[in-house]
């Protein structure tokens, strides 16, 4: 870490991932034997600061825990995992975050359960002192008034701003005026561009869907493509950064690799372009590995596929 670097400061979601792995999913209405069952740490948000933390950025995440044994085990890892957790508040009367996932060929169903994350407040997202340089990153996890509320004091001190819109829910031109990267797959843009669009799509496709975003234009659009890399509309000509081919065992997470890397280059003084290559190599490992948090990679892991 350099020391003139800025800080990474995440609002987010942070859940206890109950998996089940399966040979296929089942059918609606359908039971399927499973083959294991593992609790792995989880949630967009705190997924994004451990991607930050271990990739080499000082990372601080804001958020709630209930006050229950899953809570006391996700405080545990993420401190290991060398997030500052001084922001994240224990809750009384309310269970922590918890997902729900299956996976079967790589591939997730997800039912999230917020419990706490649904009252991290306006109040909770004040408590940061933000330096130019630094990035706040958010996702729909939270309230999204909280999101606005953290990204105007953000911006109001010079940090740059990411969402990351994920799960997928309608928002307003209020909240994205106050983004400065926008980080999200197809089925993402699709419900806020209003189109429909498929993950076999043309990167043109992709590039007109975003330009019908409602808010003005100016901010780099990133649209993570799974397998296929990213496209970057940063600029006037959209980018395409090709996947790397690896053999993918559980892709859960590896949207919240790509921008919790994304926000640790930049917080870092790293130029965009050079930033997007890092945060897709750094999720190309995630996919190769099971869970979400456990699965992000270090700096020196990502820096070994170059040499
Ligand atoms: P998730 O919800 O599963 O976390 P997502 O839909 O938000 O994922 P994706 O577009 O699937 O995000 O993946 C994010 C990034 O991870 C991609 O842009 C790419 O860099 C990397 N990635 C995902 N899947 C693969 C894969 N099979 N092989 C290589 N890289 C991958
Ligand atoms: O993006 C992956 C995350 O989404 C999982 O860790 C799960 O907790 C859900 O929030």
């Amino acid at each position: 870490m350099r020391s003139n670097s800025g800080r990474v400061f995440v609002a987010g979601s942070i859940n206890m991932d109950v998996v089940a792995k399966a040979s296929r999913h089942p059918r609606v209405g359908e039971t399927v034997a499973g083959q294991a069952v593992h609790y792995f740490p989880g949630g967009k948000g705190a997924n994004q600061a451990v991607a930050a933390a271990k990739l080499g950025a000082s990372s601080a995440l804001i958020g709630r825990l209930g006050a229950d044994a899953f809570g006391q085990q996700l405080r545990q890892f993420l401190a290991a995992q060398g997030v500052d957790l001084s922001l994240v508040k224990d809750t009384a009367d309310i269970h922590t975050g918890t997902a729900v996932i299956t996976i079967a060929d790589a591939d997730n169903t997800i039912v999230v359960v917020p419990g706490a994350n649904a009252l991290v407040s306006a109040e909770d997202v004040a408590a940061p002192v933000f330096s130019q340089g630094d990035v706040a990153v958010s996702q729909f996890e939270i309230p999204q008034a909280t999101i606005a509320a953290f990204f105007k004091r953000a911006r109001a001190a010079g940090a740059t701003t990411i969402l990351n819109p994920a799960p997928a829910l309608p928002c307003g031109p209020d909240l994205l005026d106050l983004v400065d990267i926008l980080i999200l797959n197809e089925t993402e843009l699709g419900l806020l561009a209003q189109t429909e669009l498929h993950d076999s799509d043309e990167p043109a496709r992709f590039a007109e869907a975003a330009r019908r975003l409602p808010t003005a234009s100016g901010k780099i659009i990133c649209v993570t493509l799974g397998k296929r890399g990213v496209l970057a509309l940063a600029g006037r000509d959209p980018s395409l950064i090709p996947g790397r081919a690896v053999k993918a065992v559980d892709t859960t997470g590896a949207g919240d690799c790509f921008v919790g890397a994304l926000a640790a280059q930049l917080a870092n003084g790293t130029a965009i372009r050079d930033a997007l290559e890092f945060a897709n190599a750094a999720a190309s490992i995630c996919v190769q590995r099971m869970g979400a948090a456990p699965s992000m990679p270090t700096a020196a892991e990502v820096a070994a596929l170059s040499r």
